[in-house]
Parts: C-alpha cells; structure tokens; sequence
C-alpha cells in the first residue's frame, strides 16, 4: 500500500535532504498523498463520508512520521559533529613551526660593539633620530652658513609650528651634547639619555641620515658614537680605547691603526683612521697584510662644544669617536652589499641573520 511504501522510503532517508525528497514526493502539491486527497472531490456523498477520513489520517500520519525522521536525522548529525569536533587532550603537542625569525646583522652588530664598551666601563645613550638644527649643527660648533654644513648632505625638515629648524640626524655626534648636557643637576629628559656627571664615559649607537646612494652608501645608515670627558682624558687613552675595541670586535689578537690629520668642527684635532689589512682576497682581513682602511673618524672634543654643553673646558676635557656600523658589520661577516641590509630580502636574512 501507498502507506506501507511511505513508511519505508521515511525510514530509508538517511539525509535530511533525502527526507525533504520523500516529502515532497507525498504531500508537495504533485505529491501522491495530494494526488488522492484531489479525487474526493469527485466521489459520491457516501464515498466520499468514509475515504475523507481514511485520506486525511494518512496524510496526517505521513507527516508525524516524516517530523519524527527529520529529529532523529537532526540529532545523528548533531551527535556526528560533536564526535568529529572534540579535542582529545592526551595527543602530543604539534612540533614548533619550523620557520624563525633571525636577528638582523645591524641589530647583532650593535650588541657586540655596547657589550664591548659596556666591559670597559662605558653606558649607552641614544638620542633622537629627528633632531634639531641646533643639536646636530650649531652646538657641535658648525658656525651658521659655514661650509661644513654642506659636507654633510642633510635631509632637512619642513619648521614646524614652533618655528625649530628640524634635520634627520647627519651622525651622532649631537648625542654628545645631549649627554653632556643631562648632569645630575639637570634630571634626564628619558632614560635614552640617562644623567651623567664626568667622568663620562658612554657609547650612542643609532640610525644616521645623509641624501647619498651608491654601492658603499643608503641614505639610511648607523653610526657608534663614543665620548669620554673627564679632567686629564687624553689622545693616548683615546688611541688605547680604539685598539682594544676594534681587537675585540674583530677577533684578532692585534691591530695596527693609522692616524691622519682630518678636519671636524667639533674635534680638535681631528684624525682618521685606518686599519691595517689584507685585501688581496674577496674578503678583507683585519690585523694582517699591508693595507689600509678607513674605519672611523675621532678627535679630541673641541672646547667650544665642552662649553655649548655646559661644562667648563677650563676643567673638563676629552675625546670622541664615530664609526660606521654598517661597514665594519660589512667587513666582519663578509657581506659585500650594504644596499641588502636594507633590503628585507627573507633570503638573505636567513643566510646572515644571527640565531636568537
Ligand atoms: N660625526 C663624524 C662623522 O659622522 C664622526 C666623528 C665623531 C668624528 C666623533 C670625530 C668625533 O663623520
């Protein structure tokens, strides 16, 4: 019987979606319990008094059926989802993802060279990227309009609304004022620039600027700066400072340096440096061979800066150095294009950055 059939084909769906079919093929409007409810209207009175019910009880109970199936399928599925979803606690641990980050040859760098200060006794002290004309220039005694200034090929920015001549850093050398200038008396701005009173002895690593690219330059470079002021510093102390630094940074157990007179606004005297080398193979070797190389730039800290900063050059004097961070990175570890240090190539990266 169509009943018998019914039954069956509900209990056979075993989707919601094949239950839905079976509906539709019963009651939907071309269904064949819809079809039988259509023929009552062309039966006799009599007829039509005993099949209305039989019919109408059918349909009735098809739709019961059809409910109760739908549930049951509701809840399999219900049931199905949650055994597939749950979270079995005691399964291992997924392995670590195998992808790290790296420390980036610059970052590295400046943590050898403040640890190797730091063992002699220095502090660290940074200064503001975007710095004052004053700071950068005038302070460290660039006269205005002298021709210095234009040595330097300074990014300069808009006057804000305070009307303060702005420039991105040319070197950091200005960190030697900020930092003479914080004594005890004065409480520190930051901690990037912590009080000193003399004897100072600190070290400024930071980003530097100058509108300069080719193979050897980005605009975007890092310099160290090192600055030390007490009553009796002298140019011996700074020679011995020099070789003890770059013998450390270097790994080697001796290094003869050079120095030629050189022109600073803000030393007096001033010198280069060069290193002596071995450049006949595709790296260079420091503390060997008969090469040079210019490595930094130092002299003794001319009075007038002594005194922009406050302290009396009648009874406080010193020296000062900056080096490229970026080359002597270049130099120890072999890598011959600064332009990709700043490049962010992962490649490279993975091959020269340093294990956390
Ligand atoms: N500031 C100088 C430069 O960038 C380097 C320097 C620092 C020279 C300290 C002397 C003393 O070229």
């Amino acid at each position: 019987t169509l009943r018998t059939e019914l039954a069956a084909a509900i209990a056979a769906a075993d989707t919601e979606a094949a239950l839905d079919a079976v509906r539709v093929s019963a009651l939907g409007k071309k269904g064949s319990v819809s079809a039988l409810l259509a023929t009552l209207g062309s039966m006799a009175p009599e007829d039509r008094r005993s099949a209305g019910p039989a019919i109408n009880g059918l349909k009735t109970e098809i739709a019961g059926l059809i409910e109760a199936r739908n549930s049951a399928l509701k809840a399999a599925a219900l049931d199905a989802r949650l055994k597939a979803e749950s979270v079995d606690v005691t399964l291992p641990l997924q392995p670590a993802p195998t992808a790290r980050g790296r420390i980036h040859p610059i970052s590295q760098t400046i943590d050898e060279i403040t640890a190797i200060f730091s063992d002699m006794g220095f502090s660290i002290a940074e200064g503001p990227d975007i710095e004052t004309d004053y700071y950068n220039f005038t302070a460290l005694n660039f006269p205005e309009g002298h021709p210095a200034r234009e040595m330097h090929d300074t990014f300069f920015m808009k006057p804000g609304a305070d009307g303060v001549k702005k420039v991105l850093r040319t070197h950091t050398s200005p960190v030697q004022v900020r930092v003479m200038q914080k004594t005890s008396q004065k409480p520190a701005a930051s901690y990037l620039t912590p009080a000193m009173d003399p004897p100072i002895r600190v070290v400024m690593p930071g980003r530097t600027y100058r509108n300069d690219s080719d193979q050897t330059h980005t605009p975007m470079f890092h310099q160290v700066e090192g600055l030390v002021i007490d009553k009796s510093s002298h140019i011996g102390q700074l020679r011995w400072v020099l070789e003890e630094f770059l013998k450390a940074f270097f790994e080697v157990p001796n290094v003869t340096l050079r120095f030629r007179p050189s022109f600073f606004p803000f030393t007096e005297p001033s010198m280069e440096v060069d290193v002596q080398c071995d450049r006949s193979g595709n790296e260079v070797k420091i503390g060997e061979g008969s090469d040079w190389l210019e490595i930094l730039g130092c002299g003794m800290v001319h009075p007038n800066v002594i005194r922009n900063a406050g302290l009396d050059p009648d009874v406080y004097q010193g020296f000062a150095f900056g080096v490229g961070i970026d080359r002597i990175a270049m130099l120890k570890y072999g890598m011959p294009d600064l332009r990709a240090f700043f490049d962010a190539d992962q490649r490279w990266l993975d091959h020269y950055g340093f294990r956390p």
